[in-house]
């Protein structure tokens, strides 16, 4: 295993935000976490990333300790944290953003990492010069990945990289973190956008007020009744409406849904 969260626990004060929360990552996988708004997921990527301390548990990457690490030095150590919110410098054009990604960095590393995100993105290759202020929320998303990029992450974390996109870019998004993955970078991914993360995900935690209640292969945690009931909209209103309907009408419904 490349990435080993055993029983972690995390408060903020008298908030539990984590209770004793175990996952795994392997060499080549993607693995999500889902959950619901304030389920613990940020809180969990900010505990393997050193961003905030753990009270019980330990967080092994790559036989190290991450949890006795300071951040710059878990960063060092490859694993990348791309934030939630899409945080890229507004005054600053897309170009320097993605410079800033690869700070310190060999100068030679920087150009080739920055060839590597000009092709998964070509926009942002496009918008170069243009202050990443200006752009779209989607292309933001991008520019916060391409920078996280920047940095040749042995493990990315990425923190709901859908949240207020447009279905459409949503898509590419996601498309473009599977390409990521298939590329080597195993990547840990939360998102509340359960159907989307289960549609790339090969293995998936279910995170419920700071605790993991289900897990298992992607494939079978879309098929699973719990799952869809909660978190994949399960049957809807309308097409129990519908079906009343048409029982009442003798029309045979919709089988579209
Ligand atoms: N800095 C903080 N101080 C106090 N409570 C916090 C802080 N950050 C998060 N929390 C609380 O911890 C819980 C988990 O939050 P978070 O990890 O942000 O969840 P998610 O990312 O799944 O929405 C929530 O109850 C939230 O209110
Ligand atoms: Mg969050």
């Amino acid at each position: 295993m490349l990435l080993k969260v055993d029983n972690v626990s995390v408060s903020y004060g008298a908030v539990e935000a984590l209770k004793a929360v175990s996952l795994a990552v392997s060499g080549a996988e993607i693995v999500a976490v889902l959950g619901a708004n304030g389920a613990g997921k940020t809180t969990l990527l900010k505990a393997i990333s050193g961003l905030v301390p753990i009270k019980s548990g330990s967080i092994l990457y790559d036989g190290q300790k991450l949890h006795e690490l300071p951040a710059h030095v878990i960063a060092r150590l490859g694993v990348v944290h791309i934030p939630e919110g899409r945080k890229v410098f507004a005054t600053l054009t897309v170009e320097e953003n993605l410079n800033l990604g690869g700070y310190g960095c060999a100068k030679e590393e920087v150009q080739k990492a920055k060839a590597r995100v000009f092709q998964l993105f070509p926009v942002l290759k496009e918008r170069r010069r243009q202050l990443a202020g200006t752009l779209s929320g989607g292309e933001q998303q991008m520019l916060a990945i391409g920078r996280g990029l920047m940095r040749s992450p042995k493990l990315m974390l990425l923190d709901e990289p859908s949240l207020g996109l447009a279905p459409l870019l949503v898509d590419q998004v996601f498309a473009t973190i599977l390409q990521i993955n298939k590329d080597g970078v195993p990547i840990l991914l939360v998102e509340q956008n359960a159907r989307k993360a289960l549609s790339i995900a090969n293995q998936a935690y279910i995170l419920e007020v700071g605790r993991i209640v289900l897990a298992g292969a992607a494939r079978e945690l879309a098929a699973d009744e719990r799952v869809r009931q909660a978190y994949l909209g399960g049957v809807t209103y309308e097409r129990r409406l519908r079906a009343k309907e048409s029982r009442a009408t003798g029309n045979t419904p919709d089988p579209r849904g």
